[in-house]
């Protein structure tokens, strides 16, 4: 982090705990470079930084005071998805996403990768290295079909920050966490079964479901506290499902952490009906709250609860490396790993490993809570600036997620598309929904760090949402 942005964070908080209040006059430049001991210009930039987050205002000749306090937008209420078991649909929206994720000429607001620029992660690429120098035959041999005993030791450890107590010989590693929820549905699905999800839920999940030939029912999800237990429950009395799929912790897209009380009574259903509880932890790492939230995984006493999660939203996508605390459905998943794909490739799992035992993992994820937080709060500041009013935010207190509900008659899919031909990528909300609703809500990645040129994306789609409704109000005549 640059002198700069580490004082812009420091005068922030300070803002935050009322050290300086809504209104107030800011320490001159002068007197904070010299406080500081820092260049003038580096206050200067400080200061910039806090205006573009709209923490503070200029005023000529006066100095810069502390903005004052605006109403943020409301947060979306409960979704309220079709609640009966459906096909899924909208493969051909995925695959646009997925193609546009290698094109460089575009921005990728639409994708969940994380930042992967930043410094803390230089120690793994000196562990990739020194890897490949010092453990070659290793790294050419087949590796264990459950996975590097060294990197499931240290996952272990992780996972009781989590409350789930495992040892390496309880879990197996996969090729990402979206390998990890296939296997697990393959362990206990057969085609044509019912999968519980919450709605919104992330549009990968839903095209696995769609893959391996199962239905999904979308269950109301509050996002604040998460699915609900209620309608879930109304659903199970209805419905043969089989299983429900879950991000509790700081979930995708909707960036909630379900309270525990909630985990505790899902998991009470799971067992009164006799179904499979597939954890999807993948982001719960990402919490700014300490300890981390608990995983469901950690009450559950008879192996129903599946926890998948991987290294892609900590570390970084391509290392491809998940993993699957399988519960009782251990061996039937080692032996659809071995079906389905075989084993790992070793090298990663080593430098990954070696980059945790060292201490750099911890590292790199405190530093990118504290980035990913500060990046949402910029988003939704813009957000408040280039959007119309009538727009609800999510706020999450953890990930690096956005979800954003716009008036009724917004069809992002539109606007997406548009967009698309000035090489911004968005991710329309029916991409998150089974049957394609919320084609009005839109979901924006804050990995990208606030800079300029994502300000003016910002500002463009901001335009795009407003043209869509003036739009559809002049064209409202010929609908009625
Ligand atoms: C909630 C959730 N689960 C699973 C995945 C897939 O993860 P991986 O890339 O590790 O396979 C993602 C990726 O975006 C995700 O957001």
């Amino acid at each position: 982090m640059t002198r700069y942005q580490h004082l812009a964070n420091l005068l922030a908080e300070r803002i935050e705990q009322g050290l300086y209040r809504h209104g107030e006059k800011l320490p001159s430049v002068r007197s904070l470079s010299q406080e500081h001991g820092v260049s003038i210009s580096t206050v200067q930039q400080a200061y910039q930084t806090l205006e573009q987050r709209q923490l503070i205002t200029p005023q000529p000749r006066s100095g810069y005071f502390v903005a004052p306090q605006k109403a943020q937008p409301p947060v979306p209420p409960m979704s309220r998805p079709v609640q009966r078991p459906v096909e899924i649909t909208q493969w051909d929206q995925v695959l646009n996403m997925l193609d546009a994720r290698n094109d460089k000429s575009i921005i990728p607001f639409g994708g969940g990768s994380p930042d992967v620029t930043q410094p803390s992660l230089k120690p793994l690429w000196r562990e990739m290295s020194r890897v490949i120098q010092h453990n070659i035959v290793d790294v050419l041999s087949y590796d264990e079909l459950a996975g590097r005993r060294e990197l499931r030791e240290q996952i272990a450890r992780l996972m009781l920050d989590g409350g789930s107590v495992v040892n390496a010989d309880d879990l197996i590693i996969t090729s990402g966490c979206h390998s990890a929820l296939s296997l697990a549905l393959l362990s206990v699905c057969q085609p044509g079964d019912i999968i519980a999800v919450e709605s919104p839920t992330y549009y990968g999940t839903m095209q696995l479901l769609r893959g391996l030939g199962l239905k999904a029912i979308e269950i109301p999800t509050d996002p604040n506290t998460g699915i609900s237990v209620e309608a879930l429950e109304m659903a199970l009395d209805q419905w043969p499902i089989k299983g429900v799929i879950l991000v509790p912790n700081c979930n995708n897209p909707q960036g909630f952490i379900m309270p525990d009380a909630r985990k505790r009574a899902v998991l009470n259903l799971a067992q009164r009906y006799d179904i499979v509880i597939f954890e999807d932890d993948i982001y719960g790492e990402l919490a700014t709250e300490y300890p981390r939230p608990r995983t469901i995984h950690s009450w559950d006493i008879d192996g129903r609860v599946m926890l998948c999660s991987s290294f892609t939203k900590t570390i970084a996508p391509g290392l491809r490396i998940g993993w699957i605390a399988p519960g009782r459905y251990y061996d039937k998943l080692l032996q659809m790993k071995y079906a389905a794909n075989g084993t790992n490739v070793p090298s990663t799992q080593l430098a990954a490993s070696n980059f945790i035992r060292e201490g750099h993992y911890h590292r790199h994820v405190r530093r990118m809570r504290q980035i990913y937080q500060r990046n949402m709060e910029i988003y939704t500041c813009w957000l408040r600036e280039f959007f119309p009013c009538g727009i609800c935010v999510t706020r999450p207190l953890s990930g690096y997620m956005l979800w954003v509900e716009l008036p009724e008659q917004v069809d992002m899919v539109c606007v997406a598309q548009q967009l698309c031909r000035m090489k911004i990528q968005v991710a329309p909300g029916s991409l998150f929904s089974a049957s394609g609703k919320y084609r009005n809500c839109l979901r924006i990645n804050c990995a990208l760090p606030p800079i300029d040129k994502h300000r003016e994306v910002m500002v463009q789609l901001g335009e795009a949402v407003k043209v869509a409704m003036a739009w559809d109000e002049s064209t409202a005549h010929l609908k009625r």
